[in-house]
């Protein structure tokens, strides 16, 4: 993946705390041209992240920002964690901060100090099945489509604006499993699709909204 970009292009500190599958495409998208960004940080709360290594095999620089070994009195210290990690992205000069996975809660004084300027990917179509096990309870509701959400982070738990969604049909025979990778697979073309927009200057923040080719997105994008 190369770095040597020039100067003005956008940058982009990739948050992980799993398998960073997405953080690998949004990569491949980059050093292919299809998004004009350079990743120019992956950093995880978790040391064991899968994606730390893959992010290490493209050449990325990596960063972990431990949670648990931020303590005080005892108990995980958010203050502490949010302020390292504040460095981190500081120290990578992003221009964006992209959510791939990233397990934690973010306070709204973080989430206010990045906002219009990061983004997440959640696994359903939002405001449906916010939270956690979003394919375990698509299939428990009987939904008959599922998908994923890319939406600006507002400090609402996968509440903030949405940009563009990505729907799958629910079949008859699937599992946790199924629908999953049928998600993954969507969200590999989804996130890097809203990231060049982001960073080619389609779409922008303008007053707490999103404008898309200048018009406010009333209702986010379908990907067929
Ligand atoms: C994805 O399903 C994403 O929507 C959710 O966490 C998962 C991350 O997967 N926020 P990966 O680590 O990118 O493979």
């Amino acid at each position: 993946v190369s770095s040597s970009k020039a100067e003005g292009t956008p940058r982009l500190a990739v948050l992980i705390s799993g398998g960073g599958s997405n953080m690998v495409a949004i990569a491949r998208a980059c050093a292919s041209g299809q998004v004009p960004a350079i990743v120019t940080l992956v950093a995880s709360d978790v040391p064991e992240a899968g994606g730390l290594q893959r992010a290490q095999e493209l050449g990325l620089t990596t960063a972990v920002v431990d949670r648990r070994s931020l303590q005080r009195d005892g108990r995980p210290d958010r203050a502490a964690f949010e302020a390292t990690l504040e460095q981190q992205l500081l120290a990578s000069s992003a221009d964006f901060v992209i959510l791939a996975g990233f397990m934690r809660v973010l306070s709204a004084e973080f989430v206010n100090r990045w906002m219009g300027r990061m983004l997440n990917i959640h696994p359903s179509l939002l405001p449906r099945h916010k939270g956690l096990d979003t394919h375990a309870r698509a299939l428990a509701a009987g939904d008959a489509e599922h998908g994923a959400s890319v939406h600006f982070v507002s400090p609402e738990l996968d509440g903030g604006p949405l940009v563009a969604q990505s729907a799958v049909p629910v079949l008859p025979d699937d599992t946790v499993a199924s629908l999953s990778a049928r998600v993954h697979a969507r969200e590999h073309m989804l996130y890097p699709m809203v990231i060049q927009w982001l960073t080619s200057g389609r779409l922008l923040w303008n007053d707490g909204k999103p404008l898309l080719d200048g018009a406010p997105l009333e209702t986010p994008v379908r990907l067929a």
